[in-house]
């Protein structure tokens, strides 16, 4: 936990002066810095033991995604991280779990890397939205997206086959490095897709 040795002068953000928000920015970008990585550890973490009906829980899910992505291309950490991340919303944000993963890669990761993250819940969908009465084949409205390719390579792949207890799937500290490379980028700001 970084220690804050400054506070702001303000109690109304309508008060602020540039130096409160320059002080605000600096510990920001200091707490993204040094926590943002155990902060998604921890998340993940809280993952295990929840099975939904599956056969793996869904931190297992998470890691097999992430082994598939790792075997198929082990110099490709982005994709290896936004495999292991792209269900980290299932617990507090299960209506739309695709949005709250990409909220959290979108600062560190490429454009292309976000949308799949954000899109993987509508191109999972081609596998099994007709049992539910729903058109599977949405994802056909973005054929020609810059990242249409890598999203359904990254489900036919690594997510869908994902859900095997019996698969190879690495433990949570093999990619701990990579997690904390990731989350010491600078963060970029880069507005949510409308
Ligand atoms: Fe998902
Ligand atoms: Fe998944």
């Amino acid at each position: 936990m970084v220690t804050l040795k400054d506070h702001v002068s303000f109690t109304d953000l309508k008060l602020a002066s540039p130096e409160d928000i320059r002080l605000l920015a600096r510990n920001e970008a200091e707490i993204q810095r040094t926590e943002m990585a155990d902060h998604v550890l921890s998340s993940l973490r809280l993952m295990g033991g929840a099975t939904a009906g599956f056969q793996v829980d869904r931190l297992q899910h998470s890691l097999q995604t992430a082994t598939l992505a790792y075997q198929d291309n082990p110099g490709d950490e982005d994709m290896i991280i936004c495999s292991l991340l792209h269900d980290i919303g299932e617990l507090m944000a299960p209506v739309d779990h695709p949005s709250f993963a990409a909220s959290i890669v979108r600062p560190y990761v490429s454009e292309e890397n976000t949308w799949m993250v954000l899109m993987h819940g509508v191109f999972q969908g081609y596998y099994y939205w007709q049992h539910l009465g729903r058109d599977h084949t949405q994802r056909e409205t973005y054929r020609g997206h810059p990242a249409f390719e890598r999203t359904v390579l990254f489900c036919e792949r690594y997510d869908a086959p994902a859900f095997d207890p019996t698969a190879h799937t690495m433990p949570l500290e093999a990619f701990e490095p990579m997690v904390r490379r990731i989350f010491a980028r600078p963060a970029t700001f880069r507005a949510p897709a409308g």
